[in-house]
């Protein structure tokens, strides 16, 4: 691909061409959430006209139809992520609820009073609460890796946390406050000399970053549809065949069984023992369109645009006296936590919104984080494939005229 094609990638996104408050929407919260194209919202609206029925059980024609999208969808995303087997791809409801699924399957068969879990500080809430949960009911250690004034993981401090005692390491790829990408294949192997095993949280990975799980050598990854172009309540939970074999299921329901009576249960095989009852079944089969859309556009492709335009950004913002960015690390994506010397974060956000400018205040569900900064909020913009430099243009204009009021 010579050049990005970048109106052609707007016009596939219909929100996009919306007016908010009298103005052209220009849209920088896509660390919260992405737009969906066209093809995304069509091909969720062909499944309730068209094809409605529920999956795997049924053999009349519309289940037969829906069962085979919805299982596309896992093929696709075992070649996305270069798994071994769709026994791998678990289907969730986010990055949250697979996260919880790891920690409550693995205090049942892998992790013991005394064990120790090592997270870092800059984590979002879904990355720390399960794993405290788990730590009080099994008399765990939670331990924290330290982050740099930059927003970097301190490597030595975690090489020192490491004792005979840990048994896990849930690390995020890429920080939804900081933009930060950590240097997660080091630790991915410093973990498997070590033993450790490894969950990495792609939320804000997959759609910027080509992921394959096997080079990376993770046990876990997993991520949300609805940050990669995709629907929201679907997710997806990638592990290692072998070590999901060994886990118990995370809920009792349908779809996961083998036979059921009421003195004994057999589960289903991988990855059905993990999705009990009905899925997100058009929803799922809508993020077969968004993964399809994003390989069609190549994710090299995604990221050298991305990279510019973080550049272009950086440059820009670091112009304007009076603002803090949060967040300097070497090696990072367009994602620009900061705060003004004169207006409220909060407010900031109101004031822009009023210019038809969406993005994200507040502690962005990584309250430790904030606490080490000293802040109890920030501004965020986060940038996505349709964004462009002349929106980045109105924005730092924008800006400028409100702190100069
Ligand atoms: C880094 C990170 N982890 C986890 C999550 C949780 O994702 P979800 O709300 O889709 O479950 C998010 C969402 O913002 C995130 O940015």
């Amino acid at each position: 691909m010579n050049k990005f094609p970048l109106n052609k990638i707007r016009d596939d996104f219909p929100i996009l061409s919306s007016k908010i408050n009298n103005h052209h929407l220009v849209y920088f919260d896509n660390a919260a959430t992405t737009q969906k194209p066209k093809c995304v919202i069509d091909s969720i609206s062909n499944y309730y006209k068209n094809y409605n029925a529920n999956i795997h059980r049924g053999i009349h024609t519309l289940a037969e139809r829906a069962t085979e999208e919805f299982e596309q969808t896992r093929s696709l995303i075992k070649n996305f992520v270069g798994a071994s087997s769709t026994k791998e791809i678990i289907f969730t409801r986010g990055t949250t609820e697979g996260l919880n699924l790891i920690s409550s399957s693995l205090a049942k068969f892998h992790l013991k009073e005394g064990d120790e879990i090592i997270i870092s500080e800059m984590e979002h809430h879904s990355n720390i609460v399960p794993w405290q949960m788990i730590a009080n009911s099994n008399k765990l250690n939670l331990k924290v890796i330290k982050v740099s004034e930059e927003g970097e993981i301190n490597i030595n401090h975690f090489k020192s946390l490491i004792t005979h005692k840990t048994k896990l390491v849930s690390l995020v790829y890429i920080s939804n406050t900081l933009g930060t990408i950590n240097p997660v294949q080091n630790i991915i192997k410093i973990c498997s000399q070590n033993n450790i095993m490894t969950v990495i949280d792609g939320a804000q990975s997959s759609a910027h970053k080509k992921i394959n799980v096997k080079s990376l050598n993770c046990d876990f990854y997993v991520f949300s549809a609805h940050k990669m172009y995709g629907p929201t309540g679907v997710g997806v939970v990638y592990g290692k065949e072998e070590i999901l074999e060994k886990m118990p299921p995370y809920m009792g329901g349908g779809e996961m069984i083998k036979d059921v009576s009421f003195t004994k249960t057999s589960y289903n095989d991988l990855p059905y023992k993990f999705e009990a009852g009905t899925p997100n079944i058009g929803d799922v089969i809508g993020f077969k369109e968004a993964i399809k859309y994003i390989e069609d556009i190549g994710l090299e492709n995604i990221e050298s645009h991305e990279i510019s335009l973080k550049k272009y950004a950086e440059k820009a913002l670091n112009k304007i006296d009076g603002i803090k960015i949060v967040g300097t690390a070497k090696n990072k994506i367009g994602i620009f936590s900061f705060i003004t010397k004169n207006i409220h974060y909060y407010d900031l956000g109101l004031l822009l919104d009023a210019k038809g400018i969406a993005l994200r205040t507040g502690h962005h569900c990584t309250q430790p984080l904030m606490d080490k900064f000293n802040l109890d909020g920030t501004a965020r913009l986060s940038l996505a494939i349709y964004n462009s430099t002349d929106e980045i243009d109105y924005f730092v204009d924008s800006l400028i005229k409100l702190m100069n009021r």
